[in-house]
């Protein structure tokens, strides 16, 4: 499939990336109020997944990782809107479950929902773009979307499965599980909470609740073993690893908050690593 045709930046569209990519930067360097600090992620360069033969057994965060620089000139609001506001999407409920759905606009939602969203709304009943886009100019536009280079099968390009996210501060996906993969975002800020896999979930999980509230009710309750593994406020240029069947909840930080997450097949990582994650990558 073709990228969307795309013309030179313009120094708008330039300076917008930019500032993206500034505030990224400041977020990686100073722990923000709305953080845990250390967020005890390892750090690494993007060409460090080149030798990535397995999959790591824990996330990481690459970083600079500049491979979407177009991508994030075109995810900005205005040229978004101009060129796919009446793109029909559907929104998923932003639960642990994500089982109900809502069809409407891009424009609809990015200019009426978005600013709507309330942080204590329950989360089985907020709305959340984020998926497997149906729209042919949408997804034209997701499928221009770069995947880091990597080591091993595991990592070809036809493995993985791009799903595009868009939404406003206070939003969040409550704590759930899934395959590996990898999590990009390419405005705004997102907060990860991230507990390893394990048979019990996070403490005080409430599949309906909404990450806000666990955040302030829940969090500051934790002690020791309880606390979460990691804490991270990650922006643009960085770029997380997350390992199968980790648990995380999520939690957007600013209003026009662009994220994709790369969902790598789980037929091709265990292919790669004899289903065994074990140290030594
Ligand atoms: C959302 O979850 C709450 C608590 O689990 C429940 O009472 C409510 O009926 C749910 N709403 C929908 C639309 O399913």
């Amino acid at each position: 499939m073709h990228a969307p045709a795309s013309k030179p930046p313009t120094l708008k569209e330039a300076l917008v990336v930019a500032a993206a990519l500034a505030a990224g930067a400041w977020a990686s360097r100073d722990a923000t109020p709305d953080t845990a600090d250390p967020c005890g992620l390892e750090r690494l360069p993007a060409s460090a997944a080149l030798r990535w033969r397995r999959p790591p057994p824990r996330p990481v965060v690459l970083a600079p990782f500049a491979a979407n620089d177009g991508f994030r000139r075109r995810t900005a609001r205005a040229p978004l809107l101009e060129r796919l506001g009446e793109s029909r999407v559907v929104l998923t409920s932003s639960n642990s479950y994500s089982e109900h759905e809502l069809a409407t606009t891009l424009r609809a939602y990015v200019e009426d929902h978005v600013p709507r969203h309330a942080s204590d709304a329950a989360a089985n009943e907020s709305y959340y773009l984020f998926g497997p886009q149906f729209d042919a100019a949408l997804e034209a536009l997701v499928e221009s979307y770069a995947h880091p280079a990597c080591g091993g099968a595991w990592c070809a390009r036809d493995a993985f499965a791009a799903s595009f996210g868009l939404a406003g501060a206070r939003s969040g996906v409550s704590f759930h599980t899934h395959g590996s993969g990898f999590g990009e975002v390419l405005h705004g800020r997102k907060r990860w909470i991230l507990y390893p896999p394990g048979d019990a979930a996070p403490p005080g999980f409430d599949p309906d609740g909404p990450t806000r509230r666990w955040v302030d009710d829940v969090l500051p309750t934790l002690r020791g073993a309880d606390l979460p593994a990691h804490d991270c406020v990650l922006g643009p240029g960085e770029l997380l690893y997350f390992p199968p069947l980790w648990w995380h909840a999520t939690l957007n930080l600013d209003d026009h908050t662009v994220f994709v997450s790369s969902f790598a097949s789980d037929h091709a990582r265990e292919a790669d690593s004899g289903g065994d994650l074990r140290p030594g990558w």
